[in-house]
């Protein structure tokens, strides 16, 4: 699919208009509500476009993959449940029910070619959140069902036949990157196991997220300081470790220990595990204490996945200040510049918004600024992100019910199996591009030289 002229001619309108900065005051409400809504409208103004031209909900065209339209439409769930605008809840609700596929789990079957476990908890995710902020119930089954679902074919791929354990990033042999355990997948599942315990108190969720943290620190997926790394290679029995670092890996990490440390009732082991993946995260804090993509902002290198991670970070260290209060105070001075430097690096004109990749004090606007409709998707959903986090603090939606979960209890039972979706084989495994996949056929490439 090729861009198009109508939504080109908008962009050339706005860029030739009245265009300023966003206006935010941090310290007000509504100030930040009406930049969120400014973001969010832009995004949706572009999806209903799409969807005006290919009638199927819950997708963003070429060239944003399906992963990234999971992750949208989170934004757009927690901007509802930030901002209590419920304007856009009906093409939501939609959008998460027609991408639902087989087992009622995010798995549709056109779109296996990059449907990675990782593009796959995108989704699980977001049904969760829409369970959080009890986003009007879909036809059938319950949004945590489906977040439930996600899970329970996830945790059937654990695979015990190289490394010990961990999850494989995809989920298909055709696609490539079947030999790869990666810290998104890993982390996304952590992170989903840690919420499922807080939201439901069954035992099993912070099991799971128990023996799943061992493994990556097992592997060296997460070092011993807490930093994150992109993942390893499982016909060396994850003996070598790609480092690439990314904002999104890093804090639902630290989201997911957050929850554990809450579940421990403050235990040490999960003080110092989250007290040391905030530390780990001044590897991403540029001028003005604003978050960077340190792997590739300040040479423009970041590719069209990589930019929509800083969106991803700030919702999971929002969502971490939230329920560990204990590293509040270094996540919110990190949130408030990210925020500041957002709002200051995208400019709304009429009915549309360019944004830019950078948040730095001192670029003062100067990474490219485009519309999501003219390829900076990813960098109008961070924007949304970021001033949305802000109300992180005045919400009480997360229906927790931790203290009854036992969430160092041992493991009972053992993963089962593969799914059946494992079993596939067949042509088209070229065509496979999801999530971070330039990077891991790179290491790849690398280990085999
Ligand atoms: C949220 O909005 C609805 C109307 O859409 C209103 O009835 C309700 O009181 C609002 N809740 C809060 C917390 O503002
Ligand atoms: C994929 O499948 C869905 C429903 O299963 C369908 O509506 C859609 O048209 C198909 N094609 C694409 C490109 O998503
Ligand atoms: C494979 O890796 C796992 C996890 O690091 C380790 O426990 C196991 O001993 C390794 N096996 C071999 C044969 O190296
Ligand atoms: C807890 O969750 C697991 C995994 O989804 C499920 O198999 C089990 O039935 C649940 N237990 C209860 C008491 O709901
Ligand atoms: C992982 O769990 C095993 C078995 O309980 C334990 O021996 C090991 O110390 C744990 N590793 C870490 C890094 O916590
Ligand atoms: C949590 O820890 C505090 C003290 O640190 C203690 O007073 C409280 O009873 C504990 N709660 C639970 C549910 O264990
Ligand atoms: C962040 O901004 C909020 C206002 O949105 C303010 O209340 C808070 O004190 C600030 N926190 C830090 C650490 O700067
Ligand atoms: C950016 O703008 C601020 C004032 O808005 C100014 O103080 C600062 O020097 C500028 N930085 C650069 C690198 O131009
Ligand atoms: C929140 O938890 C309570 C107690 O388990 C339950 O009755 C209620 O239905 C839950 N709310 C949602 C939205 O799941
Ligand atoms: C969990 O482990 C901590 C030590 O890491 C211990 O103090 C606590 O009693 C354990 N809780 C349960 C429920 O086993």
């Amino acid at each position: 699919m090729l861009a198009r002229s109508g939504v080109l001619s908008l962009a050339f309108t706005l860029l030739t208009g009245h265009a300023a900065a966003i206006d935010l005051d941090i310290n007000s409400k509504d100030s930040i509500k009406s930049a969120a809504k400014v973001l969010a409208s832009g995004i949706v103004a572009f999806y209903d476009e799409t969807l005006n031209e290919d009638l199927i909900p819950g997708l963003f065209p070429h060239p944003y993959y399906w992963w990234e339209s999971g992750l949208a439409f989170n934004a757009l769930v927690d901007y509802y449940g930030l901002t209590n605008d419920s304007e856009y809840n009906s093409r939501i609700s939609e959008a998460l029910q027609h991408q639902l596929g087989d087992y009622d789990a995010f798995m549709p079957a056109n779109q296996t070619k990059v449907l990675g476990n990782d593009d796959q908890s995108f989704w699980g995710l977001a049904s969760l959140s829409a369970h959080e902020v009890q986003l009007p119930a879909p036809a059938s089954g319950s949004w945590l069902e489906f977040a439930k679902n996600v899970f329970d074919t996830q945790t059937s791929r654990w695979d015990t036949h190289s490394c010990d354990g961990g999850l494989k990033w995809q989920i298909f042999t055709f696609n490539d990157g079947y030999n790869y355990k990666n810290a998104a997948s890993n982390g996304q599942l952590f992170l989903l196991a840690a919420r499922l315990a807080d939201q439901t108190g069954n035992a099993t969720y912070a099991e799971w997220a128990n023996k799943i943290y061992n493994w990556t620190t097992e592997v060296g997926l997460v070092s011993a300081d807490q930093h994150v790394y992109d993942g390893t290679d499982d016909r060396q029995n994850c003996s070598a470790v790609n480092h690439i670092q990314w904002t999104n890996n890093h804090a639902e990490f630290t989201e997911g220990a957050a929850l554990m440390y809450k579940a421990s009732n403050g235990s040490q082991k999960w003080t110092d595990i989250v007290t040391g993946f905030v530390k780990a995260s001044s590897t991403f804090t540029g001028d003005g204490g604003a978050l960077i993509e340190a792997a590739c902002e300040k040479n423009g290198k970041c590719d069209i996945d990589q930019r929509a991670f800083k969106g991803i970070a700030v919702r999971s260290f929002g969502r971490a200040a939230q329920v560990a209060p204990i590293v509040a105070d270094s996540i919110h001075a990190m949130l408030n510049a990210s925020a500041k430097g957002a709002a200051k690096n995208c400019e709304s004109g009429g009915d549309n918004v360019v944004c830019g990749l950078s948040w730095s004090s001192s670029s003062n606007g100067t990474s490219e600024q485009a519309t999501a409709a003219d390829g900076n998707l990813g960098e109008v959903l961070n924007a949304l992100q970021a001033i949305q986090a802000l109300l992180w603090p005045t919400v009480k939606f997360i229906n927790s019910t931790i203290g009854t979960v036992s969430p160092n209890a041992t493991t009972s039972g053992s993963p089962t199996g593969t799914s059946d979706g494992a079993q596939h084989t067949g042509s088209g495994a070229t065509l496979a591009a999801s999530f971070t996949l330039v990077l891991a056929i790179a290491f790849t490439t690398a280990l085999s030289c």
